[in-house]
């Protein structure tokens, strides 16, 4: 179905080359003056340099032509030459017929499809979650959606850390704990244990254990009110205990095979635990590959790179010089190869693009990461393009995210200073909205706790969604679970709101799918409409621009319409049939468009709530 800005563009169109001027000129907006028009065209001040003419005689002259069109009930050029536009209500109502009897809601499916690589979530593995992985999460599964519904194939990756010294950590901190295991004997010739040698919350300690382990820091013991004798004890332990852990990545990473049974274990355990925190964020992926997967093209991929000249050393390292003319700025070369061999983190990226070029063939790829991490994205794509590994078009993209901040204005913590596990952020968020709802105390207490997870993931999201990604925010709880402004309960609480009235008319006998949508009789009904209509523009606009704030604005604008035309209009008393069941049909279809986009965004509504 076209969209509402085309087919008002197809008349300004008509109507420009009508006059003798080119159609380009023919383009539209919505208006800057809502208290004047609906939309408009400036086209005619841009015609006014090409064609030498004052800008107002060419707007008169295009508006005397769409005179008589069935788009527009009122068309004026105003000084100095803007065109003003109404819609008409009749053509605006069969527009939300057409929306209301189509499956996918009037939006269309990409002409040609094409497949794309969202690599986000990102998590490391044996780290726990923590809230710096929630917005890659978030962002990046609300792209994939957006692609979906715009009929792309979009292909979800985790792209997980699984390769770095974490691994190392955890295995030397579990042979201090666990010497006797068989991981751990040299020239133990048997088969490794199935059973993995912890559990998750046991792995979660180890981790932060053995991280703690191989930092400590001077002042630390002196804090600890330690002996200088006792300090320097502690520093060489630790120093001793950080060495042999990078030799167990090492050695992981030359493929030893106790470790990498060890590996297994604690990918498995990991994997788990992750699948479960990802799905209770509604944030599920197609591809669960790591940076391990890109191991095995890295041999491969330096010598090539070496071949073709473009690697050199440089203090030791293997570095590729990514600059390029137009730069405001020198970058750094991408560093391939560290002195010691070991692998890093850009050639772990590259190895995996050479693997998605071969297994997935990919039209285009999006990253969705910190955005600190922008540099190491413009190397890794620079590379990628330069040793030809991708096409020198390819689109590659990078969504680099602000931090979450608390009410400080600093990055969000725990109330002891902590760093705020995912869990627990959602635990509390569920707990506020549970708090909420039970005041009013409608709903048991079972449904209550249901509807308040689905609640609290709206609010979570929809918090992290409504900002710009680029830009920093504030995580205020008591805001995201508000019921009133911009919130994801609000948008929830338009939607069944709108679900009470529909069941409340079947109740009285009604049937929700009779009549259909007539002109609109009063301007909130109108607006209503046009808000309604302008779905399929902003989703894909939305996409376009990776921009998921723009949906969230567009249904807190539909929602704010709704409200306003609820509040003037009496549906359930309506006497006039006709007039009722065309409103219900418009609610229902509002609920629709509401629905589809917070699918998009990634949450869902209750019954009730
Ligand atoms: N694991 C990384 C981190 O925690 C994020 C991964 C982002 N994606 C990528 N392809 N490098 O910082």
């Amino acid at each position: 179905m076209k969209k509402i800005l085309e087919r008002i563009e197809e008349e300004l169109k008509q109507s420009f080359t009508a006059c003798g001027y080119e159609e380009r000129f023919g383009k539209a907006v919505l208006s800057n003056r809502p208290d004047l028009c609906e939309y408009q065209c400036n086209g005619a001040m841009a015609a006014a340099k090409a064609y030498k003419k004052k800008p107002i005689d060419i707007a008169g002259q295009v508006v005397e032509k769409l005179q008589g069109s069935p788009v527009f009930s009122m068309c004026e050029a105003v000084m100095p030459g803007f065109i003003n536009l109404n819609l008409d209500a009749g053509f605006v109502a069969e527009y939300m017929n057409q929306m209301a009897g189509d499956e996918q809601l009037g939006l269309e499916k990409a002409e040609q499809p094409q497949t794309i690589i969202v690599d986000y979530g990102g998590a490391n593995v044996a780290k726990p979650l923590h809230i710096g992985h929630l917005r890659s999460a978030v962002i990046g599964e609300s792209i994939k959606r957006m692609g979906q519904v715009l009929g792309h194939h979009m292909i979800g990756d985790v792209h997980l850390g699984d390769w770095g010294l974490q691994m190392g950590l955890i295995i030397e901190e579990l042979r201090d704990r666990k010497p006797e295991l068989p991981y751990f004997q040299e020239g133990f010739s048997g088969e490794y244990p199935k059973e993995a040698p912890f559990t998750i919350s046991e792995l979660e300690d180890i981790y932060p254990a053995a991280s703690r382990k191989a930092k400590f820091k001077p002042e630390e013991g002196e804090r600890a009110g330690m002996s200088q004798e006792e300090i320097q004890e502690r520093e060489e332990a630790s120093r001793a205990f950080a060495h042999r852990a990078h030799l167990a990545t090492r050695r992981l990473q030359e493929g030893y095979p106790p470790f990498m049974a060890i590996w297994e274990h604690i990918m498995r355990v990991s994997k788990a635990d992750l699948e479960k925190n990802y799905g209770n964020l509604a944030v599920s992926f197609d591809l669960w590959k790591g940076e391990s997967d890109a191991q095995k093209y890295i041999p491969d991929l330096i010598q090539e790179l070496e071949r073709q000249g473009l690697a050199y050393e440089s203090q030791g390292a293997l570095v590729v010089d990514i600059g390029e003319p137009g730069d405001s700025k020198e970058l750094p070369p991408c560093i391939v190869r560290k002195s010691d061999g070991a692998a890093l983190y850009a050639t772990s990226d590259l190895g995996t693009i050479i693997e998605r070029e071969r297994k997935l063939h990919p039209d285009a790829y999006i990253y969705i990461a910190d955005k600190r991490q922008e540099l190491h994205f413009t190397q890794v794509f620079r590379v990628a393009k330069k040793a030809g590994f991708v096409s020198k078009d390819m689109p590659m993209s990078f969504l680099g995210f602000g931090t979450m901040n608390g009410k400080d204005g600093k990055p969000f913590k725990t109330r002891d200073g902590g760093v705020m596990r995912l869990e627990q952020l959602i635990g509390d968020i569920n707990e506020a909205v549970y708090q909420r709802i039970m005041e009013n105390r409608t709903v048991s207490e079972d449904e209550a706790r249901e509807t308040a997870k689905l609640v609290g993931l709206a609010a979570l999201k929809y918090g992290d969604l409504s900002n710009q990604a680029a830009k920093d925010y504030i995580f205020d709880i008591d805001r995201f679970i508000s019921f009133e402004g911009n919130t994801g309960p609000y948008i929830l609480y338009t939607i069944v709101r709108i679900t009470s009235i529909l069941n409340k008319y079947r109740d009285q006998g009604g049937k929700t799918a009779n009549g259909s949508i007539l002109p609109a009789g009063s301007e909130a009904e109108k607006d209503l409409m046009l808000q309604i209509s302008r779905y399929q523009e902003v989703m894909e606009a939305a996409f376009t621009e990776k921009a998921p704030h723009k949906l969230c604005q567009y249904i807190y604008e539909l929602s704010n319409e709704f409200n306003r035309f609820y509040h003037d209009t009496k549906i359930l008393g309506e006497e006039d049939k006709r007039k009722q069941e065309s409103w219900i049909q418009l609610i229902a279809l509002a609920k629709e468009v509401l629905n589809a986009c917070i699918q998009v965004l990634g949450f869902e509504a209750p019954e009730r709530m």
